[in-house]
């Protein structure tokens, strides 16, 4: 009875670290450096981050300083030490340090990458600053290389991926090397040659969100899985099957790609009683209370907004949206995340990407249900699912 005991628990044991190390999907969530300035509630630290959430967490955004990788915040070393401190809980878990970003800007990319000797300075700065921090890989977030820039995107790719394979004789694991990529069919035709950075990626995250935004004239989802029928904005190629299925037939193998799923909505405001999609707009949504930044709202944010509006389902696009006086806000839910989940598994990817963590209900004190991370997590829950 004792010794059967034993061997059950055994068993049962060994089935929880199945679930736990080999789920088949990665899931990949951004962290922002910045979000530990939002006040009050919305100030995020990596502590807060549940270590069996994510398989990959990606810090951003590191600078670039004289061509060396470089920390962009002031207490940047505190925080890789706290993130990194997660692997102490959970060793499963991989994080990288992504570098760029909007704020960094394309040029500077553009003349580092363009001069082989600074490309050098800066690939050969990459390996020494992850391990002394503690990180398992680079994620390089070009936003986004521009016609020109295309070649030497794909050349900073596979210096890198050769570095990294050099380094690692050393006897230690290979650093990992990640890139997240615009979504958009325009960007895409002009700043990538797919078939040949997906040879040398680990893995690409489709940035498959801000399809629509403030530089339209009318409301639109900024997130939609397909393109809409009725409910259409009229461009074909601004949803995220367009773009997981373009990438696809570039040649990017369904292995590498992670498909990007944000837990932050697009808000406008209306200019008349309209509130439909395709209603005219006057601009942006009005600034959260939290993330203070116009046509935006973290998920976190739109809890609270949902107090009182209206919710619509976009039935051929898969998204919801919600209005509230002049406010309108296109956003992902818990539901249609795990559509969004079913869809990416269905095409065979290699699992989802969050942008970004501390835009999802991190404290579990907005959305209800007592949940921390309730986006997240039902995308975690649903990369699970049998
Ligand atoms: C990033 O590096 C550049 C070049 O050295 C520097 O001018 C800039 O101030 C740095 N940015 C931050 C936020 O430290």
């Amino acid at each position: 009875m004792g010794k059967w005991k034993f061997t059950a628990e055994k068993q049962g044991f060994a089935v929880l670290l199945l679930l736990q190390c080999c789920s088949p999907y990665k899931l990949v969530c951004y962290y922002t450096s910045w979000s530990q300035y939002r006040e009050g509630d919305g100030s995020c630290f990596p502590d807060a981050i549940d270590p069996f959430l994510c398989t990959h967490i990606v810090y951003s955004f590191a600078n670039i300083s004289n061509n060396e990788i470089d920390t962009w915040e002031w207490n940047d070393v505190t925080l890789y030490d706290t993130l990194n401190a997660l692997k102490n809980r959970n060793p499963n878990l991989k994080t990288l340090l992504s570098v760029g970003g909007w704020s960094f800007g394309s040029q500077r990319f553009s003349k580092i990458a363009s001069n082989t000797q600074s490309r050098m300075t800066f690939i050969k700065s990459v390996p020494p600053f992850l391990r002394t921090h503690g990180f398992d890989g680079l994620d390089l977030a070009w936003l986004y290389p521009g016609r020109r820039d295309k070649r030497h995107f794909t050349t900073l790719i596979k210096e890198m991926k050769a570095e990294f394979a050099k380094e690692a004789k050393a006897g230690t694991k290979q650093l990992l090397l990640s890139a997240a990529l615009s979504a958009g069919k325009v960007q895409i035709d002009r700043s990538y040659d797919i078939a040949q950075i997906s040879q040398h990626l680990d893995f690409i995250s489709i940035m498959a969100y801000d399809f629509h935004g403030n530089w339209h004239q009318a409301t639109a989802h900024h997130s939609p899985l397909f393109r809409g029928q009725v409910d259409a904005s009229p461009d074909r190629f601004s949803n995220a099957d367009y773009a997981v299925g373009y990438m696809l037939r570039l040649g990017a193998p369904a292995n590498k790609l992670v498909m990007g799923i944000p837990t932050f909505g697009k808000s406008f405001t209306l200019a008349s009683s309209k509130t439909g999609v395709g209603a005219p707009v006057l601009g942006q949504g009005i600034p959260g209370q939290f993330t203070k930044e116009k046509g935006i709202l973290a998920y976190y944010e739109i809890c609270d907004f949902l107090h009182g509006a209206t919710v619509h389902r976009l039935l051929g696009q898969q998204v919801p949206y919600a209005t509230k006086g002049n406010q309108w806000v296109g956003y992902d839910d818990q539901d249609s995340v795990k559509i969004k989940v079913r869809y990416l598994r269905s095409r065979q990817l290699a699992g989802a990407m969050v942008w970004a963590l501390d835009l999802d209900d991190f404290q579990g004190s907005f959305c209800g249900q007592n949940l921390r991370f309730p986006l997240t997590s039902a995308i975690k829950d649903a990369l699970a699912a049998a």
